[in-house]
């Protein structure tokens, strides 16, 4: 499948990803929920490993935590991290999380960090989520609203040029959505927690935040686009931007979604 490896070499290529900034973002989950020792923790798309470690100090040594993801390259930083912290209760697991089927009830906690809105299929991996924790477990994931990262200004130039670019972060990207998918999978008590990080950038930097064609997602119509194309939607989404530029700069929306909801 090209949008799963594009997916692979777009994070095996970030080995630059582990830093304090995303490490803090991810941790930022347990203001919302806690864990206690003996637990059984699941850290879908662990990455460079931020929550399976936080939650392995967290469970102690009569718990344990399993972290999965596709990208060889941060699960090998990740390993080097639970080594150097001397850790024997996380378990790494190199698998496609949506392929990923362990036995019913095992969990009692399932992070996923900045990562649920790559998954193609949300309502299926919500519910397969619903049937891993055991009576009483929860979800924690963060999303990102509709119009973050720019979103909507890209689907907007794209449209501009006559192409239908679908938004990563649309299926999640309002309370509403986020309630309703949740619900649906039957998940019950259902916080939502929303911080902005979003930040102003110079017109430069807001700008090169988009290259007029990279995209990740499962149905990318930019994939098969010739350069002259590309260059048309490149300068669109240049414009849209430079309008919105004011004396501060250009804001650059990040509104996070920290939601934790439970099987009861
Ligand atoms: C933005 S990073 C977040 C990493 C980590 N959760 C954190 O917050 O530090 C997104 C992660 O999702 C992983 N990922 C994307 N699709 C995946 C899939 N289908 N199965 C497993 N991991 C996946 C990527 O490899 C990457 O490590």
């Amino acid at each position: 499948m090209i949008y799963k490896q594009e997916v692979i070499d777009f994070y095996n290529a970030r080995t630059n990803y582990d830093n304090n900034v995303t490490r803090d973002r991810a941790i930022a989950l347990f203001d919302y929920t806690t864990l206690f020792s003996g637990q059984s923790v699941l850290d879908v798309a662990t990455g460079t490993g931020n929550i399976a470690i936080e939650a392995a100090k967290k469970v102690g040594t009569n718990g344990s935590v399993i972290g999965i993801d596709i990208a060889t390259e941060l699960l090998k930083i990740a390993q080097q991290k639970i080594q150097a912290e001397n850790l024997s209760n996380v378990q790494l697991i190199e698998v496609d999380a949506e392929a990923y089927q362990p036995e019913s009830n095992k969990f009692d906690a399932i992070y996923c960090s900045y990562a649920i809105m790559l998954f193609p299929n949300i309502p299926t991996i919500l519910r397969n989520w619903y049937r891993f924790l055991k009576s009483g477990g929860y979800i924690a994931f963060t999303c990102s609203s509709e119009d973050s990262y720019s979103a909507l200004l890209i689907v907007e130039a794209c449209a501009k040029n006559g192409i239908t670019l679908p938004n990563l972060h649309e299926p999640l990207g309002t309370p509403d959505r986020i309630q309703h998918l949740l619900t649906q999978a039957k998940f019950n008590l259902i916080e939502i927690h929303s911080r902005q990080m979003g930040t102003y950038l110079n017109l430069e930097k807001a700008q090169s935040r988009w290259n007029g064609q990279f995209w990740l997602h499962n149905d990318n119509p930019l994939r098969e686009l010739e350069p002259e194309k590309i260059r048309l939607v490149k300068v669109s989404y240049d414009d849209a931007i430079a309008a919105i530029e004011t004396e501060q700069g250009v804001w650059h929306e990040e509104l996070i979604y920290y939601v934790v909801a439970r099987k009861t």
